[in-house]
């Protein structure tokens, strides 16, 4: 009886501990991720919100904003610094929705970290000038509790023989998720550009 109660206070620890390993963090808190053209300015100090922070693998950064701005991750610090990601490379530098033909459309964009290290986030917005007037900031990643299986890369999918001619059947069913890497599945290539591509592309990219 002891024993049994024992385990199951052991099992709830871990549920919590589990729970706690990895933290959503709101990018930029109640202001989230917005830039005011009359003004050039930036709704937060996007770099002071990220200075006193943990962030670790697994976590997510919520950017609540608008279709007015862009959500651009790079791990490349030239391409962080030009704020432009025209001559990026598709390795590197992910887009994630944003800059859509329609202005001012509610966008939430939640954005997996999957490399530890410096981490790289800006708005292309207004061609660069968003990015140059605040909406930009670095994050270091640390291992943390490492990734959660969920955003893990998936292993390579066993070899599996052709069927014959003479095969009646296809195969029992072997269904293989693909995801880009370093990503939740809803990143998409440098080149493509705007939140309509996203949506045709997204099918694509997940089968
Ligand atoms: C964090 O956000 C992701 C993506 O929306 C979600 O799957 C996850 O449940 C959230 N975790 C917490 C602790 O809110
Ligand atoms: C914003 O800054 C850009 C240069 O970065 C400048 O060309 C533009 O005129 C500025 N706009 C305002 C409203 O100050
Ligand atoms: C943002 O805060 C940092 C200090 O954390 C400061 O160095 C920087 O000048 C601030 N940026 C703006 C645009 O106020
Ligand atoms: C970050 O922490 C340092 C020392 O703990 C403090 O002086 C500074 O004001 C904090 N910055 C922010 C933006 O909270
Ligand atoms: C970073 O990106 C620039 C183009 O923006 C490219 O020239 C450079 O080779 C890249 N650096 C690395 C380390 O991939
Ligand atoms: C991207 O690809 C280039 C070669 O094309 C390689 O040198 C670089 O390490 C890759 N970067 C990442 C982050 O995978
Ligand atoms: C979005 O940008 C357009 C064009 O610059 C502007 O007219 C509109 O007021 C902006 N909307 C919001 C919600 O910032």
């Amino acid at each position: 009886m002891g024993t049994a109660i024992a385990a199951n206070l052991t099992v709830i620890a871990l549920l919590i501990a589990s729970a706690a390993a990895y933290t959503n963090h709101t990018v930029g808190g109640d202001a989230g991720w917005f830039f005011d053209s009359a003004t050039n300015t930036s709704a937060a100090n996007y770099s002071s919100w990220a200075a006193n922070k943990t962030f670790s693998l697994g976590d997510f950064l919520i950017f609540k904003t608008n279709s007015n701005q862009t959500v651009i991750q790079t791990y490349n610090e030239t391409t962080y610094q030009s704020c432009n990601f025209d001559d990026a490379s598709d390795n590197d530098t992910f887009q994630y929705g944003g800059g859509d033909e329609n202005f001012g459309k509610a966008l939430t964009v939640e954005v997996p970290l999957t490399i530890e290290g410096a981490n790289y986030f800006f708005s292309s917005g207004d061609g660069g000038v968003q990015c140059q007037h605040g909406m930009a900031f670095e994050v270091k990643v640390a291992h943390g509790a490492g990734l959660p299986p969920s955003l893990n890369q998936p292993p390579p999918p066993p070899y599996i023989e052709p069927p014959g001619p003479d095969s009646a059947q296809p195969l029992p069913g072997t269904v293989i998720i693909a995801q880009p890497p370093g990503s939740g599945g809803f990143a998409i290539g440098a080149n493509v550009r705007g939140g309509l591509c996203a949506l045709f592309l997204l099918p694509l990219l997940l089968f």
